[in-house]
């Protein structure tokens, strides 16, 4: 076992040392930034010749090694030492993680319908494997275990690296039941994550600040686990000032729970911190203005309301994305940063996933995907009581330029048969998939 606190009497200071001379017992500090390792601390004992041979693939020239705290007689397999005397399991992401590399492919064609359909076959089982292991991992970081963290981290080191390439992106507006999901937490933390990162590709971020956003979007509402269960889940609205007060408190209690992982890089914390501040000073818990807010403050800010307003418990009473991108807009002026919804609109199109729009061939139908390559033409699953709902039909206005959207139609407007076809009582989540890129791949092989 590690001596956690040996270095505080010793005189030894870190020896930077080459990868390559690494053995299992020693104490290390990977000595770089917190996105680039797959690990939950960048400081620990080696215990497994898997964790040596990750740490060799970072492509890093030296790391740091504590003689003080390294075990001459190597520590026990499949253990971990964050420094703090807890030792706890080491779990680690498969070996993805090299040197910062953005791909620079070149865009695919679009999928056919055919492709389209079992692609969104792949992509919602995938959806539904992510949310399960992401309510597993909030569970675990809340709880304070370190796999938590880094299965989030997994999570969120995958979409990263789907959406740095321009070509391998493809939104999808996935439809879950609700009744499939246990917590609305976890879908609401997916998708914050997941359209941050959107978002931020219009700001031309690079890798670490969209990790960051990530990160914080899963995160940012870990707090809320705190509270008590009648107060989670409710709108703002529905409040009276005391709820209100108590509910304020789960940013505090976020960051307490996270204060356990000391590896949690500052910009993500100071994105958790800082959520629900808006750049007018109306914001809590610190009533900090615009001026003092990141640009990754003011995107997760404006996400996080945008997603919160499209996601509620009953979909039929909310507003639809196209109204609530229009409220947003107009209070752009005061809350949020302009430059930042019109990065969201621009993102998201004026329809996005989950609105429901007449076409110039005067039929109906329910947006179902972010076309990255051309945002007003998404693919539209089409209201036909003809055509038995399971298997529907799907029109890719990338590919039929003889039609175009013509408007986006308010819920209220549709009658209940509609609503039911179109399943708008399911949830719209964001799902990336890669899917897409690899079925071109299949067929160019
Ligand atoms: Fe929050
Ligand atoms: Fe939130």
């Amino acid at each position: 076992m590690a001596h956690p606190h040996a270095s505080e009497t010793q005189p030894n200071g870190p020896i930077p040392t080459r990868p390559d001379d690494l053995t299992i017992g020693m104490y290390v500090d990977l000595n770089c930034s917190w996105f680039r390792h797959p690990f939950a601390s960048k400081t620990f004992t080696i215990t497994s010749d898997k964790e040596l041979t990750i740490i060799r693939g970072l492509g890093l020239d030296t790391v740091l090694v504590h003689p003080a705290r390294s075990d001459s007689e190597g520590a026990p397999q499949n253990s971990h030492n964050d420094g703090d005397g807890r030792t706890t399991a080491a779990p680690t992401l498969p070996d993805t993680t090299g040197p910062d590399t953005v791909r620079c492919d070149t865009p695919a064609p679009p999928p056919t319908i055919v492709q389209y359909k079992e692609s969104l076959q792949q992509a919602n089982m995938l959806y539904r494997q992510t949310v399960a292991e992401s309510s597993q991992a909030l569970n675990d970081i809340k709880n304070g275990s370190e796999s938590g963290l880094v299965a989030a981290k997994q999570m969120i080191h995958g979409l990263t690296e789907i959406l740095v390439s321009d070509n391998a992106s493809s939104a999808m507006g996935s439809l879950l039941g609700a009744q499939e999901l246990d917590d609305l937490s976890v879908l609401h933390a997916m998708n914050v994550a997941v359209l941050s990162m959107l978002v931020g590709r219009q700001f031309d971020l690079g890798h670490e600040a969209m990790h960051a956003l990530g990160t914080a979007g899963f995160l940012h509402d870990i707090g809320e686990q705190a509270l008590p269960p009648d107060l989670r889940h409710r709108s703002w609205a529905s409040m009276n000032t005391e709820d209100q007060k108590a509910f304020q408190q789960h940013v505090d209690f976020g960051l307490n729970m996270l204060a356990q992982f000391p590896g949690l890089p500052d910009d993500v914390l100071s994105i958790i911190r800082n959520h629900h501040e808006r750049v007018d000073g109306s914001g809590y818990p610190a009533r900090i203005r615009g001026d003092q807010l990141s640009l990754l403050s003011r995107i997760h800010a404006v996400v996080d309301e945008y997603e919160s307003l499209v996601n509620t418990p009953d979909p039929l009473t909310t507003m639809t994305p196209t109204e609530t991108l229009s409220k947003l807009y107009t209070n752009a002026k005061t809350k949020f940063s302009e430059e930042v919804v019109v990065g969201l609109i621009q993102t998201l199109s004026v329809y996005p996933p989950g609105t429901v729009v007449a076409l110039t061939d005067h039929s109906v139908g329910l947006v179902v995907s972010i076309n990255l390559h051309s945002r007003m033409r998404p693919l539209i699953v089409l209201y036909d009581p003809t055509v038995n709902q399971a298997n529907p039909h799907i029109a890719d206005l990338s590919k039929d330029p003889t039609l175009s959207i013509v408007r986006s139609i308010p819920r209220s407007e549709l009658s209940q048969e509609t609503s039911d076809y179109l399943n708008l009582t399911k949830w719209t989540g964001f799902f990336i998939s890669s899917s897409l890129k690899t079925l071109e791949e299949d067929r160019a092989a």
